[in-house]
């Protein structure tokens, strides 16, 4: 029988996200259509990370609920795959630990999804993992479904050794994609009306045009040239990786977001120097201050990690003096979770994960409080909002702001359409969204 619905679940970062929408794209090319219900698809995808936390053991329990459904259902051509970062870590295990699994698809084969497909139908219990030089990518078979944003990937995997990170071992390599390519996608996507691009990768300002000289600052004005591209983000930007040219280039261009996810992990150089970060605090504070020189309005986020191997309630009190100095929009936080196959496991100074997680709960008071200060200096402002959905109650819609705060507001005598740009006057203000109306004006220009 052929397979008419499939049901995709998604853990992790954007690039899961991206993946997830390129397996649907490529179902939807064979017009299996999408589920919200695992117990009505005949594809059960389980698109899964492994940044953190006792990864195997959540996706083999995940699993072991999928393959139930095909138990008490008696659906034996129900097709279950196992897909991003932990099934390039599990590979054949996963196959001979979960008996009912169908394939393995590992992240750099994702475009391999309907051979992969077919080759299970002849009988095989396909294990596609790895990193081949080849790797098809069609950019027409991308369900960018409840989405209003284009998501490109313009670098893939990462040669960082940070020595936490398990991402260098499941995604593999760097890679960058040729800047032709980047442009013809991104064009694409405007063509199709979005209004709003985010450029991808681990570490995406190390980009650098294959055998050229290029790098991520001409890429940068190239793509934001682009008529009709309305904002421009990028995520992740490595420190260390961003040049005097890159933060002009986002001084330069008017539709590159004043948003940036530049993750800091510490404030102490102690740990930085043992995650193998290769900056120190002074360094990234200096960097935040010329971006912020850059972009008056620049709002920068952050992620962090607590309770790395050796950190000291001194390293710790730094990590909340950096918070405190920086002012980010937004972080997040985590404790350190030992990853296998990387080096900080080995390291001494395990810290007890109480403490650990008191740790964890102070520098969230310390930022909630930061968060709203912010916020409350934005009411009274009139800001610009990407209406991405509805509200809870009637006569409300909700969006992000170009500095990718969420806003819900009363959308006035007519609702937005879901996608486009409108603007909003900001009446109060909370640690995690603002809260506002339509200005008369957006409603009167859109009717
Ligand atoms: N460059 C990538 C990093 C991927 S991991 C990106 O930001 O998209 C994402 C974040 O997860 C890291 O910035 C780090 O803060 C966190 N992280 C990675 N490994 C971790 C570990 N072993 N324990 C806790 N947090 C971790
Ligand atoms: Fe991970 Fe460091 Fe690369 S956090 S993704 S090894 S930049």
């Amino acid at each position: 029988m052929t397979p008419r619905r499939f049901f995709i679940e998604t853990w992790g970062c954007q690039m899961n996200e991206l993946d997830s929408q390129r397996m649907a794209g490529q179902l939807m090319q064979q017009g299996i259509l999408p589920t919200h219900e695992a117990a009505e698809a005949d594809i059960i995808l389980l698109n899964s990370c492994s940044v953190r936390e006792k990864a195997e053991q959540k996706v083999y329990s995940r699993l072991g609920e999928y393959r139930l459904l095909k138990k008490e259902k008696d659906r034996g051509d129900l097709l279950i795959g196992l897909c991003g970062c932990v099934a390039q870590q599990e590979g054949e295990r996963a196959l001979s630990r979960v008996p009912d699994l169908d394939f393995v698809l590992g992240p750099a084969r994702v475009g391999e999804l309907q051979d992969v497909l077919a080759r299970r139908r002849a009988g095989e219990r396909v294990v596609a993992t790895g990193f081949p030089e080849h790797r098809p990518y069609d950019i027409d078979a991308v369900a960018r479904h409840g989405e209003y944003k284009g998501m490109v990937t313009i670098i893939e995997g990462c040669n960082k050794n940070c020595t936490f990170c398990i991402v260098p071992q499941t995604r593999g390599p760097e890679r960058s994609r040729p800047l032709a390519d980047v442009l013809r996608e991104v064009r694409h996507l405007l063509d199709y009306g979005f209004q709003e691009i985010e450029l991808l990768g681990q570490t995406v300002n190390h980009w650098r045009e294959p055998g050229g000289e290029w790098d991520f600052a001409d890429l940068l004005d190239q793509v934001a040239r682009l008529p009709g591209l309305q904002r421009l983000r990028f995520v992740t930007s490595y420190p260390r990786d961003f040049t005097p040219r890159m933060v002009e280039q986002v001084g330069a261009h008017a539709n590159i977001c004043p948003y940036i996810h530049l993750p800091v992990q510490s404030g102490s150089d102690t740990v930085l120097r043992r995650m193998g970060r290769g900056y120190t605090a002074a360094e990234y504070l200096d960097l935040a201050a010329q971006l912020r020189r850059a972009r008056r309005d620049l709002a920068l986020s952050t992620d962090l990690i607590i309770g790395f191997p050796g950190e000291t309630e001194e390293d710790f009190e730094q990590t909340l003096d950096l918070v405190r100095e920086v002012r980010f929009s937004a972080i997040y936080a985590f404790k350190y979770s030992p990853r296998p196959g990387t080096a900080a496991p080995r390291l001494d100074g395990a810290v007890d994960p109480e403490v650990a997680s008191a740790r964890l709960q102070r520098l969230f008071d310390l930022q909630e409080g930061i968060q709203r200060e912010i916020n409350e200096e934005l009411v009274g402002e009139e800001l610009e909002v990407i209406v991405t959905g509805w509200g809870k109650q009637a006569g409300t819609q909700m969006g992000r702001t170009p500095c990718h705060r969420i806003v819900h507001f009363d959308t006035g005598a007519e609702p937005a359409s879901l996608g486009s740009m409108t603007r909003v006057r900001i009446e109060s203000a909370l640690s995690y969204s603002l809260h506002g109306r339509r200005s008369a004006a957006a409603v009167l220009s859109a009717v």
